[in-house]
């Protein structure tokens, strides 16, 4: 008996030895993991450089808005000047399609669909502007302004500004009133079903809804672009990108009434660099899950960026119910000014006008880097990781992170989230490496993480 007792006492050793070692292991194999995770600049012999083109030159075929009988007094309807333009440009190898600077274009909701002959620039230095009115939006049209769809090697550059005039949609928000019915509103610049697409220096603003959306595409390069809405117009994400590879987005300055990037399902190879973010919501893979569906995202890295004055930092949400999961993000050299949720990952995410249903199913979140992030939080749970009960996050990293509050102490909060901590880590995320799982958190902070975000 006593025998049989020692030798369980030696097992059990033996495997709560082996247990930690493997632990070790796979936190070293993890980092290693997640440091390499870069998206490579491939395919940047694609992308080609161009000068400015604002006159014929070099073998290139200028295609001006104004030949096609474009009036440019931000009055007259030019959409059909733009789409005869846009048949020019798009059939004739190595065009120009220019919208020339110092004019405003009136543009009605229009498709510009490609595919298009080789090396087509598309030159916006004019205004674009979309009509005020929704009671007049092409009802065919709904949830488009400017929509851009199977281009190749594409080239998108200029001075210009896409503005959609979207006060009016604004109002009659149902988030800006709840007597409004909740319906969907154009976004301003889309690029979708397209590959090898750069896009470089434009300015897009007061989107009706979202501005930029970058859909089932990949290969696509946005650099130095500018995106600006009220910080209370509603919905107006800065640039959201769904089912698409391969991105890049650098040197983007956004300031919106939502959040500033968004990346959503069927996305993977996100890189950002150098972005600065506010007023908004703040950069955000999700939400996924909603109305229990699908939700895959995976290999985003953001590596140096300015958040100021926004609700969030860096968010991931998910809605309780779906399905999927995000796995190998890094989130690395971030400076924080005054932000109310620096890092966040919010599994009980909930932005409908009824509160949601508690539901077991979720998206699963796992291998989250956090490194060298710093600056002032707002709100004293500077890090929260609101994870599902049933299926937890894992693999949570933390490096060299120090978010304080300018009058008060900071804390981290934990549910059902575990992971790893390394340098310096303030305030302290000992919630994560408990390993104690089952010690809930009393029921009612459950109400305190479910928001809605209005
Ligand atoms: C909300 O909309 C209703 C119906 O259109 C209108 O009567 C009301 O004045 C609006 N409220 C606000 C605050 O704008
Ligand atoms: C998610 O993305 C995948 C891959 O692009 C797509 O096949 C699927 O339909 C998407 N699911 C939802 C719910 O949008
Ligand atoms: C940490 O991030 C800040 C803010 O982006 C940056 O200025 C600094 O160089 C980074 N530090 C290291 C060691 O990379
Ligand atoms: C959801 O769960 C919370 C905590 O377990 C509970 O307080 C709440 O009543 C539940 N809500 C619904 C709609 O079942």
């Amino acid at each position: 008996m006593d025998k049989f007792l020692i030798i369980s006492f030696f097992g059990l050793l033996m495997v709560a030895h082996a247990v930690a070692g493997k632990m070790v292991h796979d936190n070293i194999a993890l980092l290693g993991e997640l440091e390499n995770l870069n998206v490579e600049e491939e395919n940047e012999v694609e992308l080609f450089e161009e000068p400015s083109w604002t006159s014929e030159r070099g073998g290139k075929v200028l295609v001006n808005v104004d030949s096609f009988g474009a009036a440019g007094d931000g009055v007259s309807d030019d959409t059909q000047a733009f789409l005869n333009a846009w048949n020019t440009a798009c059939s004739t190898p190595k065009s120009v399609f220019l919208v020339p600077a110092g004019r405003h274009y009136l543009v009605s909701a229009t498709r510009f669909k490609g595919p298009c002959a080789d090396k087509l620039v598309i030159q916006i230095d004019g205004t674009i502007v979309a009509p005020a009115e929704p009671d007049n939006w092409d009802p065919k049209l709904a949830r488009i302004w400017l929509d851009f769809s199977k281009l190749n090697g594409v080239l998108f550059q200029g001075s210009g500004v896409i503005d959609g005039s979207g006060s009016k949609w604004w109002a009659s928000s149902c988030k800006k009133n709840k007597s409004n019915p909740c319906r969907g509103a154009p976004t301003a610049l889309t690029i979708d079903s397209s590959s090898a697409v750069k896009v470089k220096g434009l300015t897009i603003q007061n989107s009706q809804q979202m501005n930029f959306v970058i859909s089932r595409s990949e290969s696509v390069r946005i650099y130095q672009v500018l995106v600006s809405a009220p910080e209370d117009s509603p919905n107006t994400d800065g640039i959201h990108i769904t089912e698409s590879t391969n991105v890049v987005l650098q040197d983007c300055k956004i300031g919106t009434g939502d959040d500033c990037i968004s990346i959503v399902n069927g996305s993977s190879a996100i890189k950002m660099k150098r972005i600065f973010c506010g007023p908004g919501h703040g950069i955000s893979i999700g939400s996924l899950g909603k109305d229990n569906s699908m939700g895959i995202v995976t290999k985003v890295v953001l590596d140096t960026a300015y958040l100021r004055e926004t609700a969030n930092g860096l968010r991931i949400k998910t809605w309780q119910g779906g399905s999927g999961y995000v796995r190998g993000v890094r989130f690395e050299n971030v400076r924080m000014e005054d932000v109310s949720n620096p890092i966040i990952i919010d599994q009980f995410y909930c932005d409908s006008p009824k509160a949601c249903q508690n539901q077991t199913s979720a998206v699963k979140i796992s291998q989250i880097m956090y490194r060298n992030i710093s600056g002032t939080t707002k709100s004293s749970k500077a890090m929260k990781f609101a994870c599902s009960d049933t299926v937890p996050c894992s693999d949570i990293v933390l490096s060299n992170v120090n978010l304080e509050k300018k009058d008060g102490t900071v804390e981290t909060y934990c549910n059902s989230a575990q992971g790893i901590g390394y340098g310096i880590v303030h305030p302290s995320a000992d919630c994560l490496t408990s390993n104690d799982k089952d010690a809930k958190l009393a029921e009612p902070t459950r109400n305190e993480i479910v928001h809605t975000e209005l």
